[in-house]
Order: C-alpha cells, then sequence, then structure tokens
C-alpha cells in the first residue's frame, strides 16, 4: 500500500483552557499569568487556548463565593494582549449570546481576527440563570428555547456581517430582519482573515448538541471518558447531516484533566493531594450545600453524609452551571460514601471535580488519550490544569513528546489560522 492509499491517522488536536476561577493559585489578573499558559499552549503545538467566562461573580448563601474574589477580566481584551505575544496560537473567548449584540460582537470578533492573522475563536454560551440576567440593563432572564433561539440568530447574524465585505475588500450594504434581531447598515471592519472566526460551543442538552450540529466548528464537551465520549461523539456526529454538514465539519474536544507521576501510583497521589489541598473541610460542606440546596454548616466534614435529602431546585449558590439532578447526585454520593466508609470531605474528594481525569505515567496517558480519539470517543482535548499558570508545563515537556511519537500529533504547526490548525477547510456552514 503507498503512502498515498493508507488511510489517514487520526491524529489528536489539544487546546488549553483558563478555568473562569481557580482557587490554587495566582489571580488571574496578572498578564504574566496569560501570558505563561498561552506560550506554554504554542510551545505544546496546541490549537487554541480559551478562556472561560461568567457575568457576575457566583455567590453562596448571598455572598460571593471565596474563589471569585479575584475577578474576572473580560476575555477578548485579555486575547488582543495574547495575539502580541503568541504566533500561532488560536485564541477563543467565551462569549455570550443572551447580553450581548451581534454588531459589537461581530466587529470585536472580527478585529481580533485580524490582528492575530487569522486566530480568533468564539466560545457561544447562553448564560444559564437570571442571576446573570440582573447584571444587565434589561434585566431578566429569557428562558432556555429562547436563549437558544437568540444564540442561533445570533451566530447566523454574526456570519452575515462578516460576509458583507468581498474577500478583496469591498463592503456592500447588510441588511437582517429576524426574530430577535431587525438590523441594517454598513459593517466597519473587512472580511476577517478566516473567513469566520471559528465558532465553539459548549452544551449538553438536546438543545446544545443541535445548535453544535447546525452551526459549530468545534463542540466543548464534559464527554471525556472513553465510554460515555463514545456515545455522545456518535450522537452529536450523527445529526450533522441533516444541516447538510459532514461528521467531519466538526471537532468534538472534552475538557479533561491530567495528572503524571512517574508510577501509576504515584500519579494517584498527586491527584488526591490536589483534591485535598483543593477541597478544604469548609469547601468540602459548601459543596455538599450547593447539592442539597440547604444550609449544611452544622455538619461535620468528617462525619457521616445528611440523611435528609435535597431540595429538588437548589437556589443556594447562584452562577454556577448546574450538572443534572441534585437527588440523583446526592444518591451517588451516598452509595459511594457507604460503599468506601467515607466522610463528607472524604466523598468530595472521590467523587472528583465533576471532569474526566486522565492520572498516569506519561506513556499511560499518551496511550489513553490517543486510544480515545482513535476509538472515535472524540477529536481532541481541551486541558484545563489544576494548578496554574503552570500546570500545563509537565504535560506539554513530557506528554506531547510521546504523541508525536506515536505519529498521533503534529511535529510543527502546518498552517497559520485556527481553522487550518483544526483541519477545516472554510467556515462553517450557513447558521
Ligand atoms: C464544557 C463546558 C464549558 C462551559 N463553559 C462555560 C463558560 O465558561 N461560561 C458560561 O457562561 N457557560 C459555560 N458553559 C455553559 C454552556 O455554554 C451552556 O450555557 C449551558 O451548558 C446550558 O446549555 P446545555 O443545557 O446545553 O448544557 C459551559 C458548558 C460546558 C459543557
Amino acid at each position: 500500500m503507498t503512502a498515498r492509499q493508507r488511510p489517514r491517522r487520526k491524529r489528536i488536536h489539544l487546546a488549553a483552557q483558563v478555568p473562569g476561577v481557580d482557587n490554587t493559585s495566582r489571580p488571574w489578573i496578572e498578564f504574566a499569568s496569560f501570558e505563561h499558559l498561552a506560550r506554554t499552549a504554542e510551545r505544546g503545538l496546541f490549537d487554541f487556548l480559551l478562556l472561560a467566562d461568567g457575568l457576575r461573580p457566583r455567590e453562596h448563601e448571598g455572598r460571593i463565593d471565596g474563589v471569585d474574589v479575584v475577578g474576572r477580566p473580560e476575555p477578548l481584551t485579555v486575547l488582543g494582549a495574547l495575539a502580541a505575544v503568541t504566533d500561532r496560537l488560536g485564541l477563543a473567548a467565551t462569549v455570550d449570546a443572551t447580553f450581548n449584540e451581534p454588531y459589537e460582537l461581530a466587529r470585536r470578533l472580527a478585529t481580533l481576527d485580524h490582528l492575530s492573522g487569522g486566530r480568533a475563536g468564539w466560545n457561544v454560551v447562553t448564560s444559564s440563570d437570571a442571576f446573570t440576567g440582573e447584571n444587565f440593563r434589561r434585566g431578566g432572564h429569557p428562558d432556555r428555547s429562547e436563549r437558544f433561539s437568540r444564540a442561533a440568530e445570533f451566530v447566523a447574524v454574526a456570519r452575515e456581517l462578516w460576509d458583507s465585505w468581498t474577500p478583496d475588500g469591498v463592503s456592500r450594504p447588510f441588511a437582517h430582519r429576524g426574530r430577535h434581531f431587525d438590523i441594517a447598515g454598513e459593517f466597519t471592519v473587512p472580511r476577517p482573515p478566516q473567513g469566520h472566526p471559528v465558532v465553539l460551543q459548549a452544551g449538553d442538552s438536546e438543545e446544545g448538541r443541535e445548535s453544535a450540529a447546525a452551526t459549530a466548528d468545534v463542540m466543548f464537551t464534559r464527554h471525556g471518558t472513553l465510554e460515555d465520549g463514545r456515545a455522545f461523539y456518535a450522537d452529536v456526529k450523527k445529526r450533522l447531516e441533516k444541516y447538510g454538514r459532514t461528521p467531519d465539519d466538526l471537532r468534538i474536544m472534552p475538557a479533561v484533566t491530567v495528572v503524571l507521576g512517574a508510577t501509576v501510583a504515584e500519579a494517584r497521589e498527586r491527584a488526591a493531594g490536589i483534591r485535598r489541598q483543593q477541597i478544604s473541610p469548609q469547601q468540602a460542606l459548601r459543596t455538599l450545600e450547593r447539592i442539597w440546596g440547604v444550609d449544611l454548616s452544622s455538619y461535620d466534614p468528617d462525619g457521616p453524609l445528611p440523611e435528609i435529602d435535597p431540595v429538588p431546585e437548589p437556589a443556594i449558590a447562584q452562577g454556577r452551571p448546574r450538572h443534572g439532578d441534585s437527588v440523583a447526585v446526592a444518591e451517588k454520593w451516598r452509595a459511594l460514601s457507604k460503599e468506601k466508609g467515607l466522610s463528607i470531605r472524604q466523598t468530595v474528594i472521590e467523587a472528583g471535580c465533576g471532569r474526566p481525569s486522565f492520572i498516569g505515567t506519561p506513556e499511560a496517558v499518551a496511550a489513553e488519550l490517543d486510544a480515545c480519539v482513535r476509538r472515535d470517543a472524540a477529536d481532541g482535548f481541551v486541558l484545563v490544569p489544576h494548578l496554574t499558570p503552570g500546570g500545563l508545563d509537565e504535560f506539554v515537556d513530557r506528554v506531547v513528546p510521546l504523541l508525536q511519537e506515536r505519529g498521533a500529533f503534529r511535529t510543527e504547526y502546518e498552517g497559520a489560522t485556527l481553522r487550518s490548525h483544526l483541519g477545516l477547510s472554510g467556515p462553517a456552514g450557513k447558521g
């Protein structure tokens, strides 16, 4: 078989995420922290760096959550600065489609795409609670289907605006009349180098999956284990056809964490150590309160889990995405605690950070990541370092070379734009 005939080996796409807030290290307001992570991701030949976002500090029982007091800078501004200290790395901002306007945001994204030479990405989110809505003039909070419908039209309008300039620099008037937006005029920024900046979508629900299949270039998910990932991947990829797209038009990239060690036992001990550091006795009770939805401060973190059931719609914590049915999570945690004889704090530590973790030697982690991609559980991964800003260094130094040796990852950037790193040929279909 000649090289030309051999089926192309499925390569891994890698990205890094700056967690919105983080309780283990320096505040995420210092440029040096962002710069370190971006330069490390670029040294590792990653496709992009993604900045998460939230539009209001999270609260717990009416007070700002301890780890949120460091604040959250605005992602597109940070990425504008990072464009100046990187050459190839894609720069993706999480920007909400519920409280922004298409003209303004399309303009800012097009500008970032020009300034960075075609490296801009937009992670479209819809804001999951009314608490965030209070921050904005309009107040209130549209319901879920309204938010998704606005987001879909928002992406379509942004693309119309980017398309309103021809590739050879001629601006044409645009006019969009839709359910959510009724705008007409001329766009201020020439067509972005990528045509359309890359659109990412983070969601899990039926609406989230459908909207990614219809409009996104990259889907950011929490389904990162082999079996769970395979089911999610197959489900989302099969939805593309009805939008006139092929499965290869969308990259599915779960958020994962990696903890390395010289032996599996050492890696496991490090992972447990990180969790112990992150989950103080007070943090353990707060985590439980977010699920149970009631004040549990009289409980002993070193004692057993509460016998009482959670309230159905816990509202004790504001501004955090919810991860499933609280009664089911409580049952699962009680079973875990019973099976292993764990206290409240030990159960929270054992239950993990909510994201899939790859824990082991660099060789084992490289093999596992490669297997997930080759077996269609993912197209790649968004690494969320436990420790910031230095948490990515070890992965880049020790795992990336092994992935390269396996032929699973690039050894140099082949193109200049984020779209080309992702192996996407042109702008995604009409939104
Ligand atoms: C992996 C992942 C990361 C997310 N990151 C953010 C974020 O940084 N900011 C935000 O406002 N929402 C974030 N979200 C929330 C989603 O964008 C979306 O609004 C929410 O998940 C509701 O959609 P769903 O019901 O389809 O999941 C994230 C969701 C997922 C799955």
